[in-house]
Order: C-alpha cells, then structure tokens, then sequence
C-alpha cells in the first residue's frame, strides 16, 4: 500500500540552535489512526508543524503523493488540517462563525456554502450556541472545540491533532472520541492520553530527544516506555492535623450553632 505520509530523516534546529528533530524517519497508511507519544519537550509539536509546511527543516516529506515545498504549499495544507496545540495561535476572527467559515471561504466556497459547512462543524463539536461569540471570550476547552471545527469544516485527508484533549472536560473526551471514531480520515494524535490514544490509535510512535525511536501498538509501545498514568501505591498526603481533629472545614462545620 502507498504511504499518505512518508517522512525521511528530518532534521530541525531552531534559530536559538536547539536541535529539535535528529533525523526523524516516519510514515502514515491510508486511513490509520496513529498516537504520537513522548516527553515533553521530545519535539512532537516541532515534528507535525513540518507535515503542513509550518516549518521547514533538512530531510523529505511527501503528503499525499506531493513533496512538501514551497511550490505545493497550498495544496499541502488543503490535505493536512492541524489543529494546533495553542488555540489562541489557530483562531482569529472576530467571531466564532467567521473563524470556522474562513477556511472553506479560503477554499473557494460561496458564502452560503461556506456557513453551511461551518454550522455543520460547530454542530459537530457542540459549539453551535456559540456561533456570534468572540473567539477570544471562550474558555479554553471551547477554543479547542471550535478550532477543531474551523479544520473539519475544510475536510482535509489527513487530521494532525495537537493534544486535543487538553482542556477539555470528561463528556468533552467522550464526545471527542466518538467524533473522531466517526469521522474517515487519516488521523495523526500527539496526545499524553492514554486513554484517549488506546480509544482511536491502532499505532503509536514514541519519539525522544528529536528522534522517532520506537512504534507499535499502542499497549505495546505504553507497556515498553511505562507511559501510563498510575496514582495507585501512591500514598495519599493528608495533614497531620487533619487525621488528629478533622479538617478546618470540618470544624468549622461542628462548631456552627445550632
Ligand atoms: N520557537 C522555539 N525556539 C527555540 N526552541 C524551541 C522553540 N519551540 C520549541 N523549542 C524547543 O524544541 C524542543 C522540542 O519542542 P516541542 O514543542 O516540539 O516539544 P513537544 O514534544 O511538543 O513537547 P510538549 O509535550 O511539551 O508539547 C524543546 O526543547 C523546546 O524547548
Ligand atoms: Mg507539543
């Protein structure tokens, strides 16, 4: 099967001289679902701001049957939507409707089309009841949402995720998940949820210090670098006072008057 992605020794520094890719090698099949796991600071986010040509480092990328140069820019990024890990970096018009309608406008819909298709991805990420709000006035977990709409409503091939669950609250993952197990492209997640990685990737790539170093499954890949979250062992750290006499919360409840 040809790659949708195929990535070949990529090599980023950035202008303060941090190396932050070292030669990384990676490919993505049609219609996958893959995890991109590692520390922070490994350069996951360095590493997918390349697939869209935000950056632009040493090595080769082909998307889609296309080199990503300067020449193929534009059609690149009608193939990749990336939905960034900072959304105050992804929305920017003055009003939510607007932000989501700007990316199918850009593409050569009409208006109405493009409102069409932007009510449809608000929809599709609950935020249909924000459509008239300022951007900026959301909470954080709200930005997410419709930063994600803003890229469904351009209906790329190729869905790049920067830590979507980020912010969001419990039903919010839920949705997320079911949302993105109903939709048909080929997803790239960088996540530090397992949960969430172990819901939706079928494969997962563990980088560390610039470097792709592992990929398998997805328990595999979590079991080999113990990159679960496990409270369990851990000791609960309650104040000496309160296992003596109670909170102050609860002493002050207890002496309240009758
Ligand atoms: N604009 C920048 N200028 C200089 N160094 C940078 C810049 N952006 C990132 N870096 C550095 O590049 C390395 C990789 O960063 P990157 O943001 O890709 O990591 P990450 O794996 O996405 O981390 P996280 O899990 O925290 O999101 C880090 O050492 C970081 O400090
Ligand atoms: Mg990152």
């Amino acid at each position: 099967m040809e790659f949708l992605v195929q990535v070949r020794d990529l090599s980023y520094q950035y202008e303060d001289g941090t190396k932050a890719l070292d030669g990384v090698h990676f490919y993505l099949f049609p219609g996958e679902t893959v995890a991109l796991f590692g520390a922070n600071g490994s350069g996951k986010t360095t590493f997918v701001s390349h697939l869209n040509g935000l950056l632009q480092g040493q090595g080769q990328i082909d998307v889609c049957g296309m080199r990503v140069a300067k020449d193929t820019l534009a059609a690149v990024r009608s193939k990749v939507g990336m939905v960034f890990q900072d959304s105050d970096e992804q929305l920017f018009m003055p009003t939510v409707l607007e932000d989501v309608a700007f990316g199918p406008l850009n593409l050569g819909m009409s208006r109405v089309d493009a409102v069409v298709k932007a009510t449809w991805a608000l929809r599709e990420v609950g935020m249909e009841h924000a459509l008239d709000k300022a951007p900026y006035h959301l909470s954080a977990g709200e930005k997410k949402r419709v930063a994600l709409a803003g890229v469904l409503a351009m209906n790329p091939e190729i869905l790049v995720l920067d830590e979507p669950t980020t912010y969001l609250d419990p039903p919010g993952r839920r949705n997320l998940v079911e949302l993105l197990q109903r939709l048909p492209q080929t997803k790239l997640i960088v996540t530090h949820d397992v949960q969430f990685a172990l819901a939706l990737a079928s494969r997962a790539v563990f980088f560390e210090n610039g470097k792709a170093i592992a990929d398998g499954g997805v328990e595999e890949i979590v079991r080999r670098f113990d990159w679960n979250v496990s409270y369990s062992g851990l000791r609960v750290n309650a104040h000496p006072n309160a296992i003596r006499s109670g909170s102050s919360e609860q002493r002050r409840v207890r002496s309240l008057p009758d």
